[in-house]
């Protein structure tokens, strides 16, 4: 068996196309989606994602800021830049690209963010509004998560999901998601006894752990719809996932290719979320 690809381009064109429609209805009304990027350092991944989201904004018609700090910012003039975005009014959406230098205390700059702007998900309010169920700003790789799988006509209601990783940027977020759409939600993490033997149980098997080629066949249940999160630098410059996706492909029934699978997701939920943030403060 040959596992179905889940092309994250595709379904992340198709999401593109009905912002774009949305984004001319707002248009209309005279309203122009506005993100705030902020960049401190000069991290070189941080750097070119920093780079795609101000391209996406210019591509969907959405009003961007990017605002590249040196190195050493301080805390203080960090929060007070935030505090001004805040109050900006062209500016719906507000991201801090992570991470943050080490003498910046990260929770306080998140804490600082508005929750109305809250594009990332990552403000405490914006988790217990995930957790409760309600309507709220939804982190992005997680959200893209839960669009993947929907657009590859894949039922989550009922099915044993099983995460494996444990973040607060992906790991928390995408099992209260999953739960949120009925599953039934296992969450896997570095001290987990005898992993493999739960992960070969799941019907969805999400992953996300940072480490290279990690899962491989040994952990899919013939069929099952894999979700490889992991974005991973090889030596030899190419990336890979946190799945070993060649041994994984021959027995799972759907499996994200890196790159193409998720990563193209992430930046079209953040649009997606910019959009709803200035349509609630226009309402
Ligand atoms: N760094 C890596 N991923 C992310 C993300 O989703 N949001 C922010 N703010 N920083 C990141």
């Amino acid at each position: 068996m040959t596992a179905q690809l889940i092309q994250g381009k595709q379904v992340s064109d198709t999401i593109r196309v009905q912002i774009k429609e949305k984004a001319a209805e707002l248009a209309a009304r005279g309203i122009t989606p506005g993100l705030a990027v902020v960049l401190v350092g000069d991290d070189p991944a941080s750097r070119v994602y920093v780079g795609s989201k101000e391209k996406a904004c210019i591509q969907l018609g959405f009003y961007s800021e990017v605002h590249r700090l040196q190195a050493d910012t301080s805390q203080e003039e960090l929060l007070q830049l935030i505090d001004k975005l805040n109050k900006q009014s062209t500016i719906h959406g507000i991201l801090v690209q992570l991470p943050l230098p080490k003498h910046i205390d990260e929770k306080a700059v998140i804490d600082a963010i508005s929750v109305e702007k809250d594009v990332d998900g990552f403000h405490p309010f914006s988790v217990g509004n995930l957790v409760i169920g309600d309507d709220s700003l939804l982190p992005c790789t997680p959200a893209g998560v839960i669009e993947l799988i929907k657009h590859s006509g894949i039922d989550i209601a009922g099915k044993h999901a099983v995460v494996i990783g444990r973040s607060n940027i992906v790991g928390k977020p995408v099992a209260m998601l999953l739960l949120r759409e009925h599953a039934t939600v296992t969450i896997c993490h570095s001290r987990t006894a005898d992993m493999q033997s739960i992960a070969k149980t799941a019907d969805i098997l999400v992953v996300a752990i940072g480490r290279a080629k990690a899962i491989g066949r040994d952990f899919v249940k013939p069929g099952a719809v894999v979700i490889d999160v992991g974005i991973n630098r090889l030596s030899d410059g190419k990336l890979a996932g946190d799945v070993d996706f060649d041994d994984v492909l021959e027995v799972a029934g759907y499996v994200t290719p890196v790159p193409g699978g998720v990563g193209p997701m992430t930046i079209t939920m953040l649009m997606q979320n910019t959009m709803k943030a200035a349509e609630m403060a226009n309402k």
